[in-house]
């Protein structure tokens, strides 16, 4: 049976709570670690490894393991580790598994074949009804408070499901007939110091160009990604899709 990614994203949630009798087997384990090695980078020139450890060999206690990612600290390196581990954050419901994004945690291995340490998924079995179904979506910010302009709006309803550090969904989308323009927006109430907020924010919008990515091909759109769009108030922009 083939993951229909696009169904994941009304599926997913952070699971942080596991059953300690549900293990995953080594059949799904084999599974997990193939996913892992075919995740298509967001810019291919930007070197990544990543390492699943027992949860124990990391400073978080949730689930059995966690996925852990590294990466070449340069250009949009952040971006690039929201999008590669989005696929994954996507695919481990398929397996009845649960994961959570763990923004605070650390593994004990800060560096691999000398990359560094960026963020890290924790996964779990969980049962089918730890998850979400259509009928009780996650809270969410309407479409109208980021999805400006008329057009693809049934691709915004499902994209603006994707998850964010500590729900905080900074994207912004300004669409177009045939072009949408994403943003970050910089009007957020600062939980965290402003370095930490950046390193969130990009993550999440990493994700969020994945899962936009999934929305699109779903939608039966083709797509390209184009010019990073010029300043607006308020809005760090981040890339744009040209849409056929
Ligand atoms: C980059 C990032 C970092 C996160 N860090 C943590 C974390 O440290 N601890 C935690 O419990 N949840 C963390 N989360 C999970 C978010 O709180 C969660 O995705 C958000 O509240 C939306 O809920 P949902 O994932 O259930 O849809 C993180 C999520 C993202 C995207």
């Amino acid at each position: 049976m083939d993951c229909n990614i696009y169904e994941m994203i009304f599926k997913r949630k952070s699971v942080r709570r596991h059953d300690r009798n549900l293990k995953i087997s080594d059949d799904e384990l084999e599974i997990i670690y193939q996913k892992m090695n075919t995740l298509v980078p967001y810019d291919g020139d930007i070197k990544t490894a990543f390492l699943i450890v027992p949860s124990e060999k990391t400073s978080c206690n949730r689930g059995e393991y966690c996925l852990a990612g590294y990466s070449e600290k340069k250009g949009d390196y952040l971006l690039n580790m929201g999008y590669m581990l989005e696929q994954m954050d996507l695919f481990f419901p398929f397996l009845n598994v649960g994961a959570c994004w763990q923004g605070l945690s650390k593994p004990e291995l800060k560096k691999t074949d000398g990359l560094d340490y960026v963020i890290m998924l924790s996964f779990g079995k969980s049962a089918e009804r730890n998850f979400r179904s259509r009928e009780n979506p996650p809270r969410r910010k309407s479409l109208n408070d980021i999805w400006e302009g008329e057009y693809y709006k049934n691709v915004g309803k499902a994209v603006k499901l994707s998850p964010s550090a500590i729900n905080s969904q900074p994207w912004r989308v300004k669409s177009f007939e045939s072009k949408l323009e994403i943003y970050r927006t910089t009007s957020l109430f600062p939980l965290y110091p402003r370095p930490k907020m950046h390193f969130f924010n990009t993550i999440d919008m990493g994700i969020f160009c994945y899962i936009l990515e999934v929305c699109l091909e779903h939608e039966g759109f083709g797509f390209e990604r184009g010019e990073t769009p010029g300043q607006s108030k308020g809005l760090i922009p981040v890339t744009s899709y040209n849409i056929k």
